[in-house]
């Protein structure tokens, strides 16, 4: 789909942990001067907050009720992400956090809670957003949607190198990785996948710029055509 004229467009970047793709999504949103948003993080932050207040992600009334009630938010200026107006940004970068929120993505209230908040942030156009299911549930009809990947060992290294980078020294469990990425794909509530009308990049053995560059190009040409 095409962008009205005078109308920002929504870029819709999805794929699995350590693709590069939250790097890519957040130089092509600068070069662009689009927010840039990043769904894992909130997915992140609400599985912290379910387990702060006791609430068991194995029990659906429980999950249900907490989702009915939760007020989340998430600054594009600066990423910072809160629920019930208790801020988790420096909390979420953890292994923890992300096997937490791989368990609480499969719960259906907690993804249309969170697919309804990322829509209200693109309705207006002017967006990067990242995530698993931007492309086939959040905005079916975004201007340009693409798909990440890289190879298992390449992503393995760039978490690795993640954690590192902020301050995480706990060793990467890859077994754990590849058991998210397997609930990630398998899950009855928007699993990840592709979408059919993505483009679809392998970042395995180019470099993020690289990436970038060709990506802007995709785009200008998409949104000029
Ligand atoms: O991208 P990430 O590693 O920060 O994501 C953390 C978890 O959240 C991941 O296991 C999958 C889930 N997630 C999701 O289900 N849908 C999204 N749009 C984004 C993340």
């Amino acid at each position: 789909m095409m962008a009205a004229p005078g109308k920002r467009p929504v870029i819709a970047i999805d794929g699995p942990a350590g693709s590069g793709k939250s790097s890519v999504s957040r130089l092509l949103a600068q070069r662009l001067g689009l927010d840039y948003v990043d769904t894992g993080a909130m997915y992140r932050a609400i599985a912290l907050a379910m387990r702060d207040d006791g609430v068991d992600t194995g029990d659906d009334e429980a999950v249900r009720r907490f989702c009915s009630g939760a007020l989340i938010e998430y600054s594009a200026t600066d990423g910072s992400v809160s629920v019930n107006r208790r801020p988790y940004s420096g909390k979420i970068r953890t292994e923890d956090a992300a096997t937490l929120a791989s368990v609480a993505s499969q719960k259906a209230p907690v993804r249309e809670l969170l697919a309804g908040y990322q829509r209200s942030l693109g309705v207006r156009g002017g967006v990067v957003m990242e995530g698993r299911d931007i492309g086939t549930v959040v905005f079916p009809d975004a201007d340009i949607k693409f798909f990440i990947d890289a190879s298992p060992e390449v992503r393995a290294g760039r978490r690795e190198k993640e954690l590192q980078a902020h301050g995480m020294d706990e060793p990467l469990v890859s077994r754990d990785m590849e058991e998210r990425d397997r609930r990630d794909a398998s899950r009855t509530n928007s699993p990840l996948k592709r979408a059919e009308d993505s483009i679809y990049i392998d970042t395995s053995s180019i470099g993020i710029d690289g990436v970038v560059e060709a990506m802007l190009q995709m785009v200008r040409e998409r949104l000029h055509a």
